[in-house]
């Protein structure tokens, strides 16, 4: 059986961990979600008092990345793999607004994403993989079968997280999330290292009117697609 690899990139909250779950559930393929690599980065260092509103300790963050081991572990209940940050679970802690609000700094240092990205490939390598976050089409495995590019309008998004982040008994406004999801949008765009792009052979979705379903549906069409050539 033909075995491909799936990159999901795009803006944040754009549902790209949604699709890639039910994708990697419908084909049997595991799932990687890069961006909870990155939060736990942007927790250990908030943890250490590396991040301020001002500066950052770039240096301190740099020298102690030997001393951050992460790793994914299947959640037979949840159906998917969760975040461990040197052995402990930090799923709840990485998509906490603070961490939403300081990973993007975190996501601009050079060493960082190297680190990321090498353990990244090393996890995609066998293919039969579905993977979200920004570089992955572009950086991290330019040769996917499937490159999907996400994108909606940003109150859409702000939106949807704003509802996440309150089901989650998280005291958040809508404008404070807002202005998160248009910061973070500025900062991923605009990085020097692997700035958020459509890879040129990537095909762009945009759910601002598709339901899960019909985006699920559409893409599992790109899918067969793919596995039939
Ligand atoms: O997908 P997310 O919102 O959980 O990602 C968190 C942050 O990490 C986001 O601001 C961008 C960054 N990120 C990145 O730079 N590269 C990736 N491959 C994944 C995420």
């Amino acid at each position: 059986m033909k075995k491909i690899t799936i990159a999901i990139d795009g803006f944040s909250s754009t549902g790209k961990s949604t699709l890639a779950k039910q994708l990697a559930k419908a084909l049997g393929y595991v799932y990687v979600d890069t961006g909870a690599m990155y939060r736990a980065v942007a927790f250990f260092a908030m943890q250490n008092n590396w991040i301020s509103e001002v500066e950052i300790a770039k240096d301190q963050i740099v020298k102690s990345l030997v001393n951050i081991k992460l790793h994914f572990q299947f959640n037979p209940s949840l159906g998917f793999a969760e975040m461990y940050l040197n052995g402990n679970n930090v799923e709840n802690e990485i998509r906490s607004l603070s961490v939403s609000q300081n990973v993007s700094r975190i996501a601009e240092i050079s060493e960082v994403r190297s680190k990321l990205v090498e353990q990244q490939q090393e996890m995609g390598k066998e293919k039969a993989v579905v993977m979200d976050g920004r570089d992955i089409g572009t950086v991290v495995f330019p040769d996917a079968e499937l490159k999907i590019f996400m994108t909606a309008s940003s109150r859409t998004r702000a939106q949807r997280r704003f509802e996440e982040l309150v089901e989650k008994g998280q005291r958040v406004t809508f404008e404070e999330v807002l202005e998160n999801v248009e910061k973070r949008d500025y900062i991923d765009t605009h990085r020097i290292d692997s700035p958020l792009v459509k890879a040129e052979d990537a095909v762009v979705l945009d759910n601002s009117t598709l339901s899960k379903e019909e985006q699920f549906q559409l893409v599992l069409q790109l899918v067969h697609d793919k596995l039939k050539n």
